[in-house]
């Protein structure tokens, strides 16, 4: 999406090799403008392919998650970060590890927001390692959907994140792919 590489390179800093900082238009400051194009295009991808809901991760996640249901026409719906383990008996969770951030967390969803009659497009801003992702599909399918793709804002092609995708049969829609990250240098695939 030559819009999202536009702003990238106008606005985008790499602070080191392995992480890009957006924070000025996509994850803190967020452009409403260019989230309703973002919408439009992953929407246009997937279009014909009977989604039912739009699943994100919170937080930076939810707006291009947003715009994009808005478009499809079906619900979104937030994966939430738990600091330790709820006890309900409604929620499904899994642990999830971000390398990226050094951090684990409990990743959870609602059972009554998700069945088996659900076909899911799971939209998140970043893809790296896809443990993100990976952790999300696992939550939809204890839920029994099933997983119509992945629609990413800017992955970083040098990470693992869609080759573990792509072995587990998932389909990965990115907007942007960033193929190598450095001071000054922002490379492109
Ligand atoms: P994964 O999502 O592919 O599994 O990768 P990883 O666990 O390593 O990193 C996930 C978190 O790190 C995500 O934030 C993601 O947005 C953020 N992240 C990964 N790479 C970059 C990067 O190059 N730049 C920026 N700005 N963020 C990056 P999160 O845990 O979902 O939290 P939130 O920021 O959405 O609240």
């Amino acid at each position: 999406m030559q819009l999202l590489k536009d702003r990238i390179l106008s606005e985008g800093v790499a602070v080191n090799e392995d992480i890009l900082r957006v924070d000025g238009f996509i994850n803190h400051q967020v452009d409403p403008e260019l989230m309703t194009k973002i919408g439009e295009t992953i929407a246009e991808h997937f279009k014909d392919r009977q989604v039912t809901k739009v699943v994100t991760i919170e937080s930076s996640g939810i707006s291009p998650a947003l715009f994009t249901a808005k478009e499809l026409g079906v619900p979104m719906i937030i994966l939430k970060k738990q600091p330790s383990k709820v006890l309900n008996d409604e929620l499904y969770h899994t642990m999830i590890t971000s390398y990226t951030k050094g951090t684990n967390y409990e990743l959870t969803l609602s059972s009554r927001f998700v069945n088996e009659n659900d076909h899911v497009l799971i939209v998140d801003d970043f893809l790296a390692n896809g443990e993100t992702a990976t952790g999300a599909i696992r939550l939809l399918r204890m839920a029994h959907a099933t997983v119509a793709g992945v629609g990413i804002l800017i992955e970083k092609s040098f990470q693992p994140g869609r080759d573990k995708l792509e072995r587990a049969g998932i389909e990965v829609f990115s907007l942007v792919r960033i193929g190598a990250l450095g001071r000054d240098n922002i490379e492109f695939i």
